[in-house]
């Protein structure tokens, strides 16, 4: 049986370009070409970069669905006051600035799939009408009292821990059993290092046939460091570090030391890290064996806290960077509320300045930009909209 599912998940990773060797990713294979060939609403859990919207994609593309489309829908990008007509649609007139008709990304899927990521931010008052789509397939356009119905296969997702957004109240408790009862969750990168050396060499392949570099591969410590590394970003991290060094170090065999460079001095939380533990019960560890673990534990703690030193030096200098960057995008910090220009600035303008700069600093990236600016995605959508960016 074991042998039957190994076959078949090497012909699907490649079919539908998810990969993975641990048996976290193979029993997430396997789940997967169960559900796929039925209805069923399925929700997708895990920390950010795991790959969720992969997983939802092949779920889409293995399913009798495939032909018809995939409607991805980011539920926090969305402000919270057009999210239930977005989803479901509206007649004219229904509120100001309906001038239209318009179908919803329910109606809009029908015969496919729907993708509802960040499904944690959808406000409360549209998961109840989203639990009736799950539960009898209706729903209504907001201003009209016909009840309409989709064919549509509904996959979530999410990086928050719904049941503490339950706890809070931010979450119903009745969407969340019914989402629940198929829930595929991706462990972090960080626990199953099985899959490390996978995404290695698929993200080489992919980076030097772009850019037409020469890959010489790595020494075997690199491979270790690699497999070690705690990956708070997940495999999007791990895409992005293998992008960077091999294009900076183009045509060398990377060793260790080359890929410490590329990656964050990050210390796991307390608790996490793979400190040296004596089972008294398990005779396999001499204290010998305890005592070089623990020194090699304390080379790396050496090497972490240097790594540390040199990014805390980096990052001085890049917040003098930063702020000579955002004093361009701000038109210059002002003096008595004057540029260089002698022009005046509102703080109202500075703030849509200084918005648009982080926006352009984290290259488009809205996710990004609003965690550097604490706000949430939803809020500096709303602001980029109202300064018609968007
Ligand atoms: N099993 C996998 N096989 C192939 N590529 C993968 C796999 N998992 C993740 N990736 C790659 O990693 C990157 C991140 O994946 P994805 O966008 O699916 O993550 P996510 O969990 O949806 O992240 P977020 O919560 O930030 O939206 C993508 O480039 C994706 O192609
Ligand atoms: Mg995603």
């Amino acid at each position: 049986m074991a042998e039957i599912i190994s076959v078949e998940s090497e012909t699907f990773q490649q079919q539908h370009g998810i990969i993975g060797e641990s048996l976290e990713m193979k029993e997430i294979i396997h789940v997967i070409q169960q559900v796929a060939q039925t209805d069923i609403t399925v929700l997708v859990t895990g920390e950010s970069g795991v790959g969720k919207e992969v997983v939802a994609q092949a779920i889409h593309a293995t399913s009798r669905r495939s032909k018809k489309p995939m409607v991805t829908v980011n539920c926090g990008a969305i402000p919270e006051g057009i999210i239930e007509s977005e989803l479901f649609g509206h007649e004219k007139g229904s509120f100001t600035g309906a001038s239209e008709t318009r179908k919803g990304y329910f109606e809009i899927a029908d015969g496919g799939t729907i993708f509802l990521d960040e499904i944690g931010e959808l406000p409360l008052g549209v998961q109840v009408k989203f639990l009736r789509v799950l539960e009898n397939g209706e729903f209504n356009r907001v201003g009209s009292s016909a009840a309409r119905s989709v064919d549509v296969r509904v996959i979530a997702a999410t990086n928050k821990d719904l049941e503490h957004e339950v706890r809070t109240k931010n979450f119903r408790p009745d969407l969340f059993f019914r989402l629940r009862s198929v829930n595929i969750r991706i462990p972090p990168l960080r626990d199953r290092h099985e899959d490390v050396p996978l995404f290695v060499e698929k993200f080489a392949k992919e980076f030097s046939e772009k850019n037409g570099i020469s890959f010489l591969g790595f020494t075997p410590d690199a491979m270790e460091v690699l497999q070690d590394y705690y990956w708070p970003g997940n495999v999007r991290e791990l895409r992005n570090v293998m992008e960077s060094m091999l294009v900076i170090e183009n045509g060398k065999k990377l060793s260790g030391d080359d890929v410490r460079k590329y990656l964050k001095g990050y210390q796991a939380p307390e608790g996490e890290r793979n400190l040296p533990v004596y089972v008294a019960q398990q005779n396999e560890f001499s204290e010998r064996e305890l005592i070089y673990r623990a020194l090699v534990d304390l080379k790396s703690d050496v090497l972490h806290l240097k790594e540390m030193i040199v990014n805390a030096v980096r990052s001085t200098e890049e917040i003098r960077t930063q702020t000579s960057n955002l004093q361009s995008a701000v038109g210059g910090f002002p003096h008595s509320f004057n540029n260089d220009n002698g022009e005046d600035i509102s703080l109202k303008e500075m703030e849509r300045r200084w918005i648009i700069g982080m926006v352009q600093k984290y290259g488009n990236n809205r996710r990004a930009a609003a965690h550097a600016l604490q706000i949430s995605e939803r809020t500096l959508y709303r602001k980029l909209k109202e300064y018609g960016e968007v």
